[in-house]
Order: structure tokens, then C-alpha cells, then sequence
């Protein structure tokens, strides 16, 4: 899946998004959220914000930054920024596999429902590790292939229509989680319908590869 495709799939999708994913996947978000365990003053960043659908959850003390890829589905989050009276938060568009921001910029970081969208996950994940501070929290929410065979194999069988989807069906944690090693993993959780979701919730040890700036 390249960033031409993920655009054009967001486009198709921005007007039913809502409408389709809020509610399915809102316990996913809300528990995402607060897995950030945010304090008053925080600065937080949303990577692939969408439509807006998890900033409801974040204290108004906090400071919030979502960015995402697409102008449609940004749209949509401002909306909802402006109609919610929003003041503490931002939105702005933004690649997540090249962010502007400065290292250690971030308090803590979140990604909801985006990681198996990407073109390539671990240079997201390093993304989000650069800009977040160390000893920050870093919670990502996703499906990953799944443990039962047959289902597993369903996933590889429609893996090739992730261009038209928009997601990739097949993407494994364990592999992922193994390329970034300066997360430090504290939890994964089952959530969502059947617990076919999965929430990452981790501490930020990047001084534990001693590495900086991120090359994808
Ligand atoms: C499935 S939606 C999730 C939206 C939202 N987080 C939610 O909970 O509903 C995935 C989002 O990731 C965005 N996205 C995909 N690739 C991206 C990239 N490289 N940088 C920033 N956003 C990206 C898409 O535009 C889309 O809005």
C-alpha cells in the first residue's frame, strides 16, 4: 500500500466513516486513551487522527496534536474540533513516516486503527519513539493477523485487496514489535468485538539502542 492509495481510500471513506467505524470500535479508543494515563499539562500526539474520533477522550488540560494524511478525513476532524469547542487541540496534516516535529517533543503518543494502514509500520513506530520523550508512553490499538489458522489464512487470502480497503489484513505483532526494541511493551490487551483488536500500551526506553533519527 502506497501513501496514493491510502489518500484515495480516506477520500471514499471520510463521509461514511463515522457513520460506519465510530461505534464498532469506540471501546477500543476510549480504552486506548486512557492507557496514555495522561496527566494535566501533557503534550500528546494523535498519529493518523482520521476524522477525530478518539479527541473526545483526552483531558481539556492537556495539549493535543493530531496529524494525518488525509484532507478529507482531516476535515472532518476539524468539524468536529470547531463543534466540540475544542481549544486544546490541533489537527494538521502530516505524514507519520516523516514527521516535522523535533525529538522528544511529545509527552506521550497514540495511534488508533492506523499501524496496519501505513505503507511501513516500523518506521511509524520509530517515528512516534523520536518524537515522544523518554520514559513517555506510546499506546497503539490494531488488528493483527490472527492466532486461529483458519481465520489466519481468510487474512492472507484477502491480503492482496488491502490497496482497495485501505488496511493491510495479514500484519503479525510479535514480528513488528521485535524491530522496535526500544519500545518497551508493559501490556496487550484484547478489545473490541470478539477481542479481534489488540491494544499495545509501552514505555519509551530509546537510550536502551542508544540510536537517533529515523532513516525509512
Ligand atoms: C482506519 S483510519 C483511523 C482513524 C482514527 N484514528 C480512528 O480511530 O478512527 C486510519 C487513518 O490513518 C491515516 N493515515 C494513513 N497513512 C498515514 C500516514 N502515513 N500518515 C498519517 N496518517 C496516515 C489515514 O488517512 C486514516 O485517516
Amino acid at each position: 500500500m502506497d501513501t496514493n492509495s491510502i489518500e484515495k481510500a480516506y477520500k471514499r471513506y471520510a463521509n461514511i466513516y463515522d457513520l460506519t467505524f465510530d461505534r464498532i470500535f469506540h471501546h477500543g479508543r476510549e480504552l486506548s486513551a486512557g492507557l496514555l494515563e495522561p496527566m494535566p499539562g501533557d503534550r500528546i500526539l494523535e498519529v493518523g487522527v482520521g476524522t477525530g474520533l478518539t479527541l473526545p477522550f483526552f483531558p481539556d488540560e492537556c495539549q493535543i496534536t493530531g496529524i494525518d494524511l488525509s484532507e478529507h478525513m482531516l476535515t472532518k476532524a476539524h468539524q468536529k474540533v470547531a463543534s466540540h469547542g475544542m481549544k486544546n487541540v490541533e489537527v494538521i496534516q502530516m505524514d507519520a513516516m516523516k514527521m516535522d516535529f523535533p525529538d522528544n517533543h511529545f509527552d506521550s503518543v497514540i495511534a488508533a486503527y492506523v499501524i496496519s494502514v501505513v505503507p511501513d509500520p516500523v518506521c511509524v513506530l520509530k517515528e512516534m519513539l523520536r518524537v515522544c520523550k523518554k520514559g513517555g508512553r506510546v499506546v497503539f490499538i490494531n488488528h493483527f493477523q490472527c492466532d486461529n489458522r483458519l481465520i489466519s489464512s481468510l487474512e492472507r487470502l484477502v491480503s492482496p485487496l488491502s490497496r482497495h480497503l485501505g488496511f493491510k489484513t495479514d500484519l503479525e505483532l510479535e514480528p513488528l514489535l521485535s524491530q522496535v526494541p526500544e519500545l518497551s511493551v508493559q501490556k496487550v490487551e484484547g478489545v473490541n468485538l470478539y477481542n479481534y483488536w489488540k491494544v499495545v500500551q509501552g514505555i519509551n526506553n530509546k537510550d536502551a539502542t542508544a540510536k537517533e533519527g529515523v532513516n525509512c
